[in-house]
């Protein structure tokens, strides 16, 4: 082992935390350009994971490294508490433009758990503002993941992220995933009349409507269903059910917000309006930590003129050269057309994606939108039986990968929140067509020697 790989291994030793027990990191990332990461030794790998799901504009852009900068120059920090925040206000007003109409209000965070904690916390005090304080649980779905933080974990559905925590969450009722690969309902559609929607009805009814405060749910799937895409009627039916119940829809666009699925956030393939939305990965394009919650007039309408103030504040929320980086980024998104790209490349990349890997006898499907793409991994196709947990076979694949040059996100849970495993690629916007053979020329060859080391092949 090469002294710097022992001391990259010693260094990751001491950070405690990682995601769902992936493998230690083996290699120091030195720079970053375009689509592609560098290695201390100068290795190129193609950040085919996007981060995961974080970076769009690609690494290394000159004009966010010079507004971030020219910012820093001015001033780097004060507390939003306490002064007016010109480049948040700039922000703001920037991402109103991309929203639908009925967004008016927004609240800076930190990253996407926080936010997502955020906006449990406006959904409850806007129930309280208008006299129906009992209305405070938030109903989910299983193997959804909206963030590590308890309020976020407990209306995760992400089993294995959630079963040592246990005892910390709020016990908050969930309802199955939309996921037709592994219908939780065991029903097929159209004959399922979408079950998976109607749940959400009867759940309210058993718990009782006057206690349920919001239905929380990423519009496209993210770790823990591999890129799930719901059938074309279940967002309308899930607005339906919230309008019917006073029970506010809070939609998790932290991976799909910003154009990753070929829109500027992934509901809008449904044509609905959720209540309150949630984002980050793709705002920030990874220059720099930051999260925002986007808020329907008609809550703005009732803090308003109930002239309540929301209770909550992060001392680093608004950071100004936070925004500007993430108005930096934006611009970029939208002066380069990239969610339209998002949107055509994302064909391609699909197409790509089938027609070189399909052949693998460990895929089991293939899903997702725009540039976002879960890879399900299976034992056996025509069963659909997933691998032993233990052999933590996406984490494999990831390392084989990484060895080939090509990045991706080894994730678990599809099955029953505690078996299924997928592997996760949503590069930068910019990617070209020419980028997008190689990498899926790079992962047919991981895939290979994967099922090489598991002994299966392809017949
Ligand atoms: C859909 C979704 N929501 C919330 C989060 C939590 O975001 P963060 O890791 O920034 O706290 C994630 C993170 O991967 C996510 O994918």
């Amino acid at each position: 082992m090469s002294d710097r790989v022992e001391a990259a291994q010693k260094l990751a030793s001491r950070v405690f935390g990682t995601v769902h027990g992936t493998l230690k990191p083996q290699v120091i990332c030195d720079h970053g350009e375009g689509i592609y990461l560098f290695d201390k030794n100068g290795k190129r790998y193609i950040d085919f994971s996007g981060g995961p799901h974080v970076v769009s504009i690609g690494h290394g852009n000159r004009q966010v490294r010079e507004a971030m900068v020219r910012q820093m120059e001015k001033v780097s920090f004060f507390f939003c508490s306490f002064w007016l925040n010109e480049p948040l206000k700039a922000l703001a007003e920037r991402i109103s433009k991309v929203t639908p109409p009925n967004f008016t209000m927004c609240q800076f965070c930190n990253s996407g758990s926080e936010a997502n904690e955020t906006a449990i916390k406006i959904a409850h005090q806007y129930h309280v503002e208008r006299g129906k304080p009992e209305k405070y649980m938030v109903i989910s779905r299983w193997q959804g993941y909206h963030g590590m933080t308890l309020g976020a974990l407990s209306a995760s559905g992400h089993t294995t992220r959630r079963l040592k925590f246990e005892p910390l969450l709020h016990q908050w009722p969930k309802i199955g995933a939309p996921l037709c690969y592994r219908c939780a309902y065991d029903l097929s559609y159209p004959g399922c009349k979408i079950k998976c929607a109607r749940a959400l009805e009867e759940i309210i009814n058993q718990v009782g409507p006057q206690y349920v405060a919001a239905f929380m749910a990423e519009s496209i799937g993210g770790a823990g269903t591999a890129c799930m895409v719901p059938v074309s009627e279940y967002y309308p039916m899930i607005r339906e059910i919230c309008d019917k119940y006073d029970v506010l829809f809070i939609d998790d666009e932290i991976i799909c917000g910003f154009g990753r699925t070929g829109k500027w956030f992934g509901i809008e393939h449904w044509g609905v309006r959720p209540d309150i939305m949630t984002s980050a990965k793709g705002m920030t394009g990874g220059y720099t930590p930051m999260a925002v919650v986007i808020i329907d007039q008609k809550i703005d309408k009732v803090f308003t003129e109930k002239g309540a103030s929301f209770i909550h504040a992060f001392t680093m929320e608004g950071n100004p050269v936070s925004a500007v980086a993430c108005l930096t980024v934006i611009d970029i998104i939208e002066n380069e057309g990239l969610v339209e790209r998002s949107a055509r490349l994302g064909e391609y990349f699909f197409k790509k994606g089938r027609e070189k890997l399909s052949r693998h006898p460990t895929i089991g499907d293939i899903r997702g939108k725009g540039l976002l793409m879960g890879i399900e991994l299976v034992k056996n196709r025509e069963t659909k039986e997933s691998f032993d947990p233990a052999l933590r076979v996406a984490n494999r694949l990831q390392q084989i990968a990484m060895e080939k040059g090509v990045m991706g996100y080894p994730t678990a849970g599809m099955d029953n929140g505690v078996r299924g495993d997928a592997f996760l690629v949503s590069p930068p916007f910019i990617i070209t067509e020419e980028e997008i053979d190689v990498a899926f020329d790079m992962l047919d060859e991981a895939f290979t020697d994967f099922e090489r080391s598991l002994n299966v092949s392809i017949k």
